[in-house]
């Protein structure tokens, strides 16, 4: 193993501080549940040596990008690459990482027809090593557990949370207990957990009860939580932003388009938003825009018929399994950021995240459905004049193809909807649907398939 780079000088990685979104009380630590001791709301990770000392922006860029023909591991990631931005490590090989983040940005020729929207690309944290943007989260949160002391690590999930922090534990020798409602996620995701040792519990519960039954649980075992209530994971989550600004030469698009599930994701995006404004390593803020599946539509609700005041809670209910949570943790981070970004909130049907993730597929771009969202909301918001067409537009796409296989292969079939009452209406569809055909093995029958494959 190559040595491990330190920070280039003049260029100090980020003390920090937990401070509470609510009451805005400053601590040195944290409680196990991660909620302020005063008020019990969220924690979120401050740097309030950032005020004092004016960060010098073009000296982080050139710092960063240097890192890039690096070999040591730490500057292989695609998250510890921007440690300056990150809550500090005494020493740089304690950072558990599989190389996280570094995900590419592709143009979407084909939906930006559809939608009317010409610079139209996608953020793919599907390339991930564990297949989803949790990795760049997970490297931290793990990284700080295992500093912290402890042995076992915990998480509520639908699925992908798990798949991740079942990997990092293994990397970093920890043991992990994994809770996750029964039936309710894909398989796919329950394997990697089980392949890379996880404890894994299968709970008669939705995603909602498994976190609140997880929260009890850190407060009576010693163990460490990582869900995105953890504002570490949230700190990782972050570099998203900033590794895709560095990928845009640092020019801010119009939008950047989110899913929204427990709402972690969009909160640490718009915190590095904020924040990069704030150090001027950006002059401009994107707007940060979140979608939801109707049936899990908790933050939309809350928006619309609580002005963003208290949280509209649901009965969570999508094929997108990925954001089946109807009361998310993080709603008051994410209202903020939309506030402060001037973001969107929509939400889309089944049949229209359906449609959407074989829209990017035919990309050559897989995404799960969860990802999806993103383009069926885009489609939304160009429709009510909130996205221009001569604007620039990012969607971020969660997760990999084949984190939910069943849902690719029920579709190109026809069987997605069986048995519901989208299912009529789901013959809209039929034009996108490639079902694999059974045929004798014979030339003939491959030519004819072939023949008529051309004139569709
Ligand atoms: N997309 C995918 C693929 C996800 O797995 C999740 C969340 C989201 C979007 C929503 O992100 O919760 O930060 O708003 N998955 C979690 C999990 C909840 O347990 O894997 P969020």
């Amino acid at each position: 193993m190559s040595s491990l780079s330190t920070s280039a000088p003049g260029v100090r990685p980020a003390d920090f501080r937990f401070r509470c979104i609510a009451c805005g009380e400053v601590r040195d630590a944290a409680s196990r549940d991660f909620r302020c001791a005063a008020c019990g709301d969220l924690l979120e990770i401050a740097y309030p040596s950032w005020k004092e000392a004016r960060a010098d922006a073009s000296r982080l860029k050139s710092t960063w990008s240097g890192r890039r023909t690096s070999q040591s591991a730490i500057d292989l990631s695609g998250v510890w690459r921007f440690r300056e931005l990150l809550p500090a490590l005494d020493d740089p090989q304690q950072a558990i990482t599989l190389r996280e983040g570094n995900t590419p940005l592709y143009e979407l020729p084909q939906c930006a027809r559809i939608t009317g929207v010409p610079r139209l690309y996608a953020k793919h944290q599907g390339t991930n090593p564990t297949g989803s943007f949790k990795d760049t989260g997970m490297t931290v949160a793990a990284t700080f557990a295992r500093r912290a002391g402890f042995r076992w690590v915990a998480c509520a999930s639908t699925g992908n949370t798990s798949a991740s922090m079942a990997a990092y534990a293994a990397r970093g020798g920890l043991r992990s207990l994994v809770l996750v409602p029964e039936g309710k996620i894909s398989w796919s995701k329950l394997s990697q957990a089980l392949d890379y040792g996880a404890v894994t519990c299968q709970l008669r519960s939705d995603f909602d009860g498994c976190l609140r039954l997880l929260q009890e649980l850190v407060m009576r075992a010693p163990v460490y939580q990582l869900n995105s209530i953890n504002p570490f994971r949230l700190e990782g989550q972050k570099t998203l932003a900033i590794e895709l600004l560095e990928q845009l030469g640092w020019e801010a698009p119009d939008h950047i388009i989110v899913p929204g599930g427990n709402l972690g994701n969009s909160s640490a995006i718009g915190k590095a938003l904020l924040e990069m404004r704030d150090l001027g390593l950006i002059s401009r803020l994107p707007k940060l825009s979140v979608i939801q599946a109707e049936g899990a539509n908790a933050l939309v609700r809350t928006l619309r018929e609580a002005g963003g005041k208290r949280l509209v809670a649901v009965q969570a209910e999508t094929r997108a399994t990925a954001i089946r949570i109807g009361n998310p943790a993080s709603w008051k981070k994410a209202a903020h950021v939309l506030e402060a970004t001037g973001g969107a909130c929509e939400q889309v049907s089944e049949i229209e995240i359906a449609q959407a993730k074989a829209e990017i597929g035919a990309e050559g771009i897989g995404c799960e459905p969860a990802s999806a969202v993103t383009l069926a909301g885009l489609k939304k918001l160009v429709k009510q004049g909130f996205v221009k067409p001569d604007e620039s537009v990012v969607l971020v796409l969660t997760g990999n193809l084949l984190k939910d296989p069943n849902f690719t292969i029920e579709f190109h079939r026809g069987e997605l909807f069986k048995g519901t009452k989208l299912e009529g209406a789901s013959s809209e569809l039929n034009f996108l649907r490639r079902p694999p055909i059974v045929l004798d093995a014979t030339l003939d029958a491959v030519l004819r398939t072939l023949e008529q494959a051309e004139k569709s």
